[in-house]
């Protein structure tokens, strides 16, 4: 029996389709070139993971598949029924099985595809066949990783501070970072990733996984005795809270594995390439959001005065943030109530918005759809709304509770809002956030978190159905909801409530590894951050937004005037090196200098670079700027965009463009100026036409 092989973009996935049970997993890495042949798998010393892993295929782990029936319960072994294939050598493919076990009363259908840039995508459904109810307790997806994934990282991180990365040694056992806060979570690792010894973003070779999914979540590693280890990720379910009667059926969340033979970089850039082979986004226009500027005072002429500064310093778009709708006045009440605010607001939001559309700009506006203040007339009039036990209300956040969506009377109220206000004002945009860890969700008397996140993701699809040019931003308390199901149905990604551009730096990296910068929201924030009180100058704090989609959180009415034309200057070369900065290939160096950070955006014909000091350096000279993700065989004209830091000693080639090879630029590098900490550079490099370096032998 042949192998079936997915490969692409230099993966392959390689399943062994031979035997009655279910296909095992014998490699998932690099490319296996041109391999085939009965012969081949008794050959390989490849680990051989079943699809769903389990004891009846002599899996000792933790298993794929868990749940119970009363009374009669059999351990699943599966019967392969159907395996459809279509895969072509390098481009991919998709695979279908369909096995079922009828003494354990189930059936399973398993999806596992290989896109066109070599990032593979499993999903499996669970079907109960048999009378008595199934009570399900976990589904993932897994893939085998070899002996030489020796480390693991993953990330955690709080409100303000997302995506702090963790690292350790991959032994034996179980590594499992398990979510159950009912939303992404601040401290979700988002990727999960093992690679060989000391991998870096450059280096290293590296699988990580993904969940899909913006519920509870699981994302583990494990490593049995036998030496085979694996990664899997799924939804992470509450006792009870699926149970499956005759016929129903429980579908995982897409999980996503990736894979790199040089480093994170390569791992992150299959991801990206697959959400943006989605939907297209229009051009990224630079947005200003009030929330840090005014809060909860939505005076009218200190709003139309902001959006006056902004349109002059370039802005494209204007949100108004928390505290339009009625009883909103602060964080205690209104959340539940989304009619415009009739004594704060008493012509509605068309005076701002109409002013707003006059100075050329785009309008967006914030909810908070599955949210309530107890204090809202919704409460008031439908205290059974609220997702937990009516008896015995959840302990508050924020001073709010969460709305049973998976109620279709709430759901209905929601949309029709909603739906009301996007016509309404014909907005744009909706920043759709999400301020509170779920505690204690009860829907028609099991754990609702499942059903929650379901009700959700249909109420944007439908919304985004009626809507088709509105564009969504998924904010949760900063970064506490992205994950590949939220943006799957939203254009970009609120990354964190800390403006702090020193520590931005660092949430922007980790944070990015998921989503690339064009749908990560980077604001400008106020000279002294309004979470760290840290003051950073502006071209720290703009050199920051720079690589993301930038936006700016700043009361621009109290800003100088040279502030508001440095900011002007940024936002204008934001605007010049956008076409770049969203489409291009993000690149990580290892920057040996832990004090400073080198990291670009690549397109074939240019790119750009930010080198980043961050702290004081120790020793007195600079490590060189290698320039990674170059053509080596290209030559570049290399030169500083955007202001020269202040205080900086800059070194000669910045004075005037310099003309270099890419394998020069990425080997051995330009000498690196000396800069204060807390300073950003900006290179940028142009590929010069016509000039191709395989010719010369010297390079
Ligand atoms: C959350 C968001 C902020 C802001 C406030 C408004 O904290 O993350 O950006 O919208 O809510 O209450």
């Amino acid at each position: 029996m042949s192998p079936l092989i997915l490969s692409a973009a230099g993966a392959a996935l390689l399943l062994d389709t031979g035997g009655q049970g279910l296909p095992r997993v014998r490699h998932f890495g690099a490319g296996l070139g041109p391999v085939a042949g009965p012969d081949l798998l008794p050959a390989l010393a490849a680990p051989a993971v079943p699809l769903l892993p389990a004891q009846g295929d002599s899996w000792y782990g933790r298993p794929g598949l868990s749940g119970s029936r009363t009374g009669e319960h059999w351990p699943v072994r599966w019967t392969l029924d159907r395996l459809d294939a279509e895969a072509t050598p390098g481009a991919g493919g998709t695979v279908t099985i369909a096995a079922s076990d009828p003494r354990a009363g189930l059936e399973l259908v398993s999806e596992l595809a290989m896109d066109a840039g070599g990032l593979v995508t499993m999903r499996h459904t669970v079907t109960n066949t048999a009378a008595t109810p199934y009570r399900l307790e976990g589904l993932t997806c897994a893939l085998p990783v070899p002996e030489r994934a020796a480390e693991l990282l993953d990330f955690t991180g709080r409100w303000a501070l997302e995506k702090v990365p963790q690292r350790r040694a991959f032994g034996h056992g179980v590594w499992s970072r398990e979510n159950r806060r009912g939303r992404t979570g601040h401290d979700a690792t988002g990727l999960l990733v093992a690679g060989t010894e000391a991998f870096g973003c450059r280096s290293g070779e590296v699988w990580a996984v993904h969940a899909g999914w913006s519920g509870d979540h699981v994302h583990y590693a494990e490593r049995v005795h036998e030496g085979v280890a694996l990664l899997a990720a799924g939804e992470l379910l509450e006792p009870g809270e699926i149970i499956l009667a005759q016929g129903e059926s429980y579908r995982t969340p897409q999980v996503y594995f990736t894979w790199s033979g040089a480093g994170l970089d390569d791992a992150s850039a299959r991801l990206h390439a697959h959400l943006r082979a989605g939907r297209a986004l229009p051009v990224r226009p630079v947005t200003l959001n009030n929330w840090e500027a005014t809060y909860f005072d939505h005076g009218l002429d200190r709003l139309l005065e902001l959006a006056d500064k902004a349109a002059a310093a370039g802005i494209e778009r204007f949100v108004l943030d928390d505290g339009w709708f009625r009883h909103r006045r602060h964080d205690r009440a209104g959340l539940g109530d989304w009619y415009v605010d009739e004594q704060v607001w008493p012509d509605g939001l068309h005076p701002l918005a109409d002013h707003v559309r006059k100075l050329g700009m785009q309008f967006g506006l914030w909810f908070e759809p599955e949210m309530v203040n107890p204090d809202s007339d919704l409460i008031r009039e439908h205290p059974d709304w609220i997702l937990g036990r009516a008896e015995r209300m959840p302990p508050p956040q924020r001073h709010q509770q969460t709305l049973d969506l998976a109620r279709p009377e709430a759901y209905d109220y929601l949309l029709e809002r909603l739906d009301t206000l996007v016509a309404e004002y014909a907005l744009d945009y909706i920043k759709w956030d999400h301020n509170r860890d779920i505690a204690e969700p009860v829907h028609d008397g099991v754990p609702g978190v499942h059903a929650q996140t379901l009700a959700t993701y249909r109420l944007l699809d439908e919304l985004r159905r009626r809507h088709p040019g509105l564009e969504i931003e998924s904010c949760s308390s900063g970064g506490a909801r992205i994950d590949y199901g939220i943006l799957a149905r939203t254009d970009r990604v609120w990354t964190s409530d800390s403006n702090d551009a020193l520590d931005r730096q660092a949430i922007q990296r980790w944070t990015g590894l998921l989503v690339p910068p064009e749908r990560m929201g980077s604001h400008v924030g106020a000279p002294h951050d309004h979470v760290t009180g840290r003051s950073l100058p502006l071209a720290f704090r703009a050199g920051t937004a720079l690589f993301g989609h930038m936006g700016v959180e700043w009361d621009l009415t109290s800003a100088s005037e040279s502030d508001l034309e440095e900011l002007a200057t940024w936002i204008a070369l934001h605007k010049r090196l956008r076409p770049v900065l969203h489409a291009g290939n993000v690149v990580r160096a290892d920057h040996p200098d832990p004090s400073a950070l080198l990291h670009g955006v690549v397109l074939p014909e240019r790119g750009v670079f930010g080198f980043v000091q961050l702290t004081s350096r120790v020793g007195s000279g600079a490590a060189p700027l290698r320039l990674p993700g170059l053509d080596p065989a290209a030559l570049y004209e290399v030169r500083v965009a955007g202001p020269v830091p202040d205080g900086a000693a800059m070194p000669e080639w910045a004075a005037t463009p310099v003309r270099l090879p890419g394998s020069a630029l990425g080997e051995l590098g330009l000498p690196a100026p000396a800069l204060r900490p807390t300073s950003v550079l900006v290179i940028e490099v142009v590929k010069v036409a016509g000039c191709d370096m395989r010719s010369h032998a010297d390079f």
